[in-house]
């Protein structure tokens, strides 16, 4: 099983941030669990290059490449190719403004890509990728969605997830959220010990 994590926290290499404590449990169980193919994509890390959907990447298609849009092609092949023969992906992201964290979504603009994860018939999309990848994606936010008005209106990050998984064919995302991080009236290392435990569970128990 080829297993894929992508860190999104733009404070990649901060060991503090509660998503990266989390990877690190998760990292944990899994090699206990046997798992030992494991690659990481650490989005913000200047190590790991993601080609931007700009003019350059609409050029793709054209005969005649510049060196850098050659540069691109080629890691969005590798991007693409990584994605599709993984069988297990943990996505750990803060939430920012209320959305998917910028990166991802250049990720995003890699792997969502017409005749290689999904074709497009008249009037729907089909999914090619394999409708059995587990997804998780751990969710870390300041505020609290199940119980806060402003946020339950705000709260289309994991709709578009989901959204665009299923575009790819891909029907099941399994969501930890971890919720509350930053209310007073919270106890924040209790949270994230639960989430430790909740995603401890997951893979002993899903995976
Ligand atoms: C720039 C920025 C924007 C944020 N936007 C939101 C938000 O829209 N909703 C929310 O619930 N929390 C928001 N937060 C709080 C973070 O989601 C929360 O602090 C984080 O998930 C956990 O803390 P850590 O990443 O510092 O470890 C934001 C934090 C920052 C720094």
């Amino acid at each position: 099983m080829n297993v894929l994590q992508i860190l999104c926290h733009p404070d990649f290499d901060n060991k503090n941030r509660v998503s990266n404590i989390l990877t690190l449990t998760g990292e944990t169980e899994l090699r206990k669990k046997g798992f030992n193919n494991i690659k990481t994509l650490n989005l913000y890390s200047p190590d790991c290059y993601i080609p931007v959907m700009d003019k350059h990447m609409f050029n793709y298609e054209n005969k005649k490449l510049t060196p850098k849009e050659q540069k691109d092609c080629i890691r969005q092949k590798e991007l693409l190719t990584q994605w599709k023969n993984t069988d297990i992906i943990f996505i750990y992201m803060p939430l920012h403004n209320f959305n998917i964290v910028s990166k991802f979504k250049d990720y995003i603009d890699n792997i969502v890509i017409v005749n290689e994860t999904f074709e497009c018939e008249i009037e729907t999309l089909i999914g090619l990728d394999n409708p059995d990848k587990k997804i998780i994606f751990i969710l870390t936010s300041g505020g609290e969605f199940d119980s806060h008005i402003q946020y339950i209106n705000l709260d289309f990050t994991v709709d578009y997830l989901r959204g665009i998984l299923g575009v790819m064919g891909i029907n099941h995302m399994q969501l930890l959220r971890v919720q509350g991080l930053d209310l007073e009236k919270n106890n924040k290392e209790k949270i994230i010990e639960t989430a430790k435990m909740d995603l401890t569970k997951i893979i002993k128990e899903t995976l």
